[in-house]
């Protein structure tokens, strides 16, 4: 499993922090910046680790900002992501059981380390359920390819 991390200036340390729990649990990945505390732009970052993971050279993202929520809109924005802005242990089991999720966002200013390793953890290990999971996802598809859906 290969993961591609990025934050901007807002969640470096929450950034370094996590390549260190990846490091510790053996798990490979790919930093996509930012690479200090200088003001910079989250959409360049969230965009790079994002598209990593459409183009299938990361399995999954990790990907952070003040909040975790810029980042997941450009993220979201990356054709084939599903980025979820993640809270609690619940929302990250979730988001990969219903959802599917292939990018995982979250704030500095919001979760701690502590919590954010543990969402990590179950992130990584909690597989999609598939079956009218799938229809939805495709739905979900269908509209980033511009059809119009119905009721
Ligand atoms: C940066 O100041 C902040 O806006 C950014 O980290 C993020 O939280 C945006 O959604």
């Amino acid at each position: 499993m290969k993961i591609a991390v990025a934050a901007d200036h807002g969640a470096f340390e929450l950034k370094e922090a996590v390549k260190k729990h990846l490091e510790e649990k053996g798990i490979e990945f790919t930093d996509y910046g930012c690479f200090s505390k200088e003001s910079v732009d989250y959409p360049r970052y969230a965009y790079l680790a994002a598209s990593a993971v459409a183009e299938k050279e990361c399995d999954f993202g990790i990907i952070c900002c003040t909040t975790g929520l810029g980042v997941s809109m450009a993220a979201n924005k990356v054709k084939g992501i599903r980025a979820a802005v993640c809270t609690n242990e619940m929302l990250a089991e979730m988001t990969r059981r219903h959802n599917n999720a292939n990018v995982i966002c979250m704030g500095q200013n919001v979760v701690s380390q502590e919590l954010a390793f543990r969402m990590i953890d179950i992130f990584l290990s909690t597989d999609f359920e598939g079956g009218r999971h799938q229809r939805r996802i495709n739905l979900l598809t269908d509209i980033e390819n511009g059809k119009k859906l119905t009721v």
